[in-house]
């Protein structure tokens, strides 16, 4: 006769099988954790709310894995405001109410960018009291909106150049499309007056300053750093830092530790807040991935995850956002032309190995 049970005092973990002759103790796979259960602190995807609604393996990953959601473009302004006046939220809105129906936390991006996806009516404005008036309209009218149903927000993205530690004031970008010259027309402080507007809106939304590139560009990290403990002796609203951790499987660990380090120091909230790790960073066309790319990608997100829980206190942990849910739908490929694979979870939302480096990062 066979027979299985569990043996209560190893909390279910270890069964006793008899073959008939003698007992055998059996250790069968531990129970799988999601990435969810696992973290002490909010664990947040990119999400697309035309996936969520029409990818039930897509959503099934959200609704498991995550506890916080941000919106991949659906909330940034040239979708909710394509043209002058006209507020568009019903995609954002079905989206906050996913979240909700969820229970999952609403992180707002974003209300300032310089970048393409600021609408182009937007870019074209070029006298600062139009400008700063019309931004100003802008945040009080969506942070208003949106008020108690996001938690956070991105109030400006990217304002602090790559190489100078300065704000930006550039009109091209590196593949020379025109920007929105934000910088440049409203001075370097538009940054601190865009949070009061923020504030103002929405005053118990956490605001966020949100940038990339802190763990490899030592100039910027500082002119961040700097510019949040300015914010803060002045009273002006922040409440949090997002590195977005757009790296690669070369990004010294060195560089990550600082940014994170750096960045805690100024006792914000710590977001990162569009976590993936790149296994092609020279773009090769021959691009394959193989089980030592995979491990690297493993241990990088291991470091990562650990290093934040290590470092940040508790009180600042905001949470980890990665900026897709899978390597199927992840901006990458489409940004650099080349193939890559930068998320934990395949493109037929298989767990990575870097995956297990997350897992094995929150331990
Ligand atoms: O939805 C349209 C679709 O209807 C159309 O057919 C298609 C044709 O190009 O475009 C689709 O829109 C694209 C959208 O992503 C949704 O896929 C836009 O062209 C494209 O510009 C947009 O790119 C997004 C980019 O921000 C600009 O908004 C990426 O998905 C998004 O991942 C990226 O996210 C940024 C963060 O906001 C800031 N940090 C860097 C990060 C990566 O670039």
């Amino acid at each position: 006769m066979k027979f299985l049970f569990t043996l209560a005092g190893l909390a279910g973990l270890i069964q006793l099988v008899d073959n008939g002759a003698h007992c055998i103790l059996v250790a069968p796979d531990a129970p799988s954790q999601t990435l969810a259960e696992a973290a002490p602190f909010p664990i947040g995807f990119a999400v697309s709310p035309a996936s969520i609604k029409s990818n039930a393996p897509y959503r099934q990953t959200v609704i498991q894995e995550a506890t916080s959601i941000t919106a991949d473009v659906a909330m940034k302004p040239s979708r909710i405001s394509p043209q002058k006046g006209i507020y568009n939220v019903d995609v954002a809105d079905q989206l906050i109410e996913f979240a909700r129906s969820q229970k999952k936390r609403v992180h707002g991006h974003t209300l300032v960018w310089y970048i393409d996806t600021s609408p182009n009516w937007l870019k074209q404005i070029r006298d600062s009291t139009d400008l700063e008036s019309t931004l100003q309209t802008y945040i009080q009218t969506v942070g208003t909106h949106f008020k108690g149903k996001v938690a956070s927000w991105d109030v400006v993205n990217e304002a602090v150049d790559n190489n100078r530690g300065a704000i930006r004031k550039d009109s091209l970008n590196t593949v020379g499309k025109t920007l929105f010259n934000v910088g440049k027309i409203l001075g370097d402080d538009y940054v601190a007056r865009m949070f009061q507007y923020a504030h103002k809106a929405d005053p118990n939304a956490r605001l966020f300053y949100n940038d990339y590139g802190q763990e490899t560009r030592p100039a910027k990290l500082s002119a961040i750093v700097n510019m949040a403990n300015d914010f803060k002796r002045r009273g002006i609203p922040i409440h949090g830092l997002g590195l977005q951790m757009h790296i690669s499987i070369d990004t010294p660990n060195e560089g990550i530790e600082n940014a994170i380090r750096k960045s805690a120091e100024t006792g914000l909230l710590i977001h990162i807040s569009e976590l993936d790790i790149a296994m092609n960073p020279g773009k090769k066309k021959d691009f394959a991935e193989t089980p030592e790319l995979l491990e690297k990608q493993y241990q990088k997100y291991k470091f990562v995850v650990s290093t934040y829980k290590k470092i940040v206190p508790a009180s600042q942990q905001f949470g980890i956002t990665l900026w897709g849910v899978d390597d199927g739908t992840s901006w990458i490929p489409g940004f650099c032309q080349c193939l890559d694979a930068a998320l934990p979870f395949d493109a037929n939302f298989g767990k990575k190995r870097a995956y297990q480096g997350f897992l094995d990062g929150l331990k």
